[in-house]
């Protein structure tokens, strides 16, 4: 099957998105983003509505809503054959990466949001037939812009990120984890990652995985190490820690699946299969 957004090679079958149509949709989906961040600003002039999903923990706001139809809506009037996977469910029922998909958590870290006002993500990344090619990660109240485009880089505010230490050792690393590695977990031993804690030289928890992974991208962290996530927290960060040079998989090393819950380490290659070899262990 042709497709106007691919490129086609009669032996390969589809390949690599068009660099036209990849340069257009990033300017689109960059204007977006910043337009959105704009009124998320200006959404904390006034009282909004908070309410809770799963459970207490659990928020959700009517800026999160707003801010993801915007999303959707744009998506479907400009690129109608486009899907969209959205946290707050106004997208697609997304069940295949085939095509192109974009995937969208309209406010990463919406305690952050709700508490602090701040440290917190616009998170947006476009795949096609499951491969990343463009992810932009938007730190609102810090007007940051970060973003990775598939073989051409990661960059901050238009500064390539290129600098992660290839010699990091792990008891210099510093490593982002939350408090949940504190308390007993069902999948893995948490013994394991007290030792890491120990070993490394410091540890940072944000509440924003989408700034988590940028942190890694730009090296201000070593690693971001996290239980649960799904894929509209990961989707742009992936993409922007590959473009900076790191890597990330599930937290036993196996590859992500961008359609499914995944736990996760986003890290500097340089200490990468040490963890998984040495620190993180399945529950007997
Ligand atoms: C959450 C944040 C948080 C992470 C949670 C996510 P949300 O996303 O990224 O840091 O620990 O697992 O669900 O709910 O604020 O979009
Ligand atoms: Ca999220
Ligand atoms: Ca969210």
């Amino acid at each position: 099957m042709f497709h106007k957004d691919r490129n086609y090679d009669m032996n390969k079958g589809v390949v690599d998105m068009d660099q036209e149509k990849k340069n257009q949709l990033f300017h689109q989906a960059k204007q977006w983003v910043m337009e959105a961040g704009d009124d998320i600003r200006k959404s904390l002039k006034k009282p909004f509505k908070v309410d809770t999903k799963r459970d207490r923990k659990d928020l959700v706001t009517e800026v999160d809503q707003q801010t993801e139809k915007f999303f959707a809506h744009k998506i479907k009037k400009t690129y109608p054959h486009h899907q969209v996977l959205g946290e707050e469910g106004f997208g697609d029922k997304v069940e295949s990466l085939d095509g192109i998909v974009w995937i969208i958590d309209p406010i990463d870290g919406t305690m952050n949001f709700v508490h602090q006002q701040r440290n917190f993500a616009i998170s947006v990344g476009i795949y096609q037939d499951g491969i990343g090619q463009i992810g932009l990660i938007y730190d609102v109240m810090a007007d940051e812009l970060y973003y990775g485009l598939k073989d051409e880089g990661a960059y901050k505010n238009g500064k390539q990120l290129d600098r992660l230490n290839q010699n990091r050792k792990l008891e210099e690393a510093m490593v982002g984890i939350n408090s949940f590695w504190s308390v007993p977990n069902r999948r893995l031993d948490e013994t394991g990652i007290h030792q890491l804690i120990r070993k490394v030289r410091g540890t940072r928890s944000y509440g924003s995985a989408a700034l988590e992974f940028v942190y890694v991208a730009e090296g201000l962290i070593d690693a971001y190490i996290t239980m649960r996530l799904s894929p509209w927290d990961i989707a742009a960060g992936v993409i922007i820690v590959h473009e900076a040079g790191g890597i990330t998989t599930q937290a036993d090393g196996s590859p992500l699946n961008m359609i499914s819950h995944n736990s996760i380490i986003t890290c500097n290659p340089a200490i990468h299969q040490e963890i998984i070899t040495q620190y993180i262990k399945p529950k007997q």
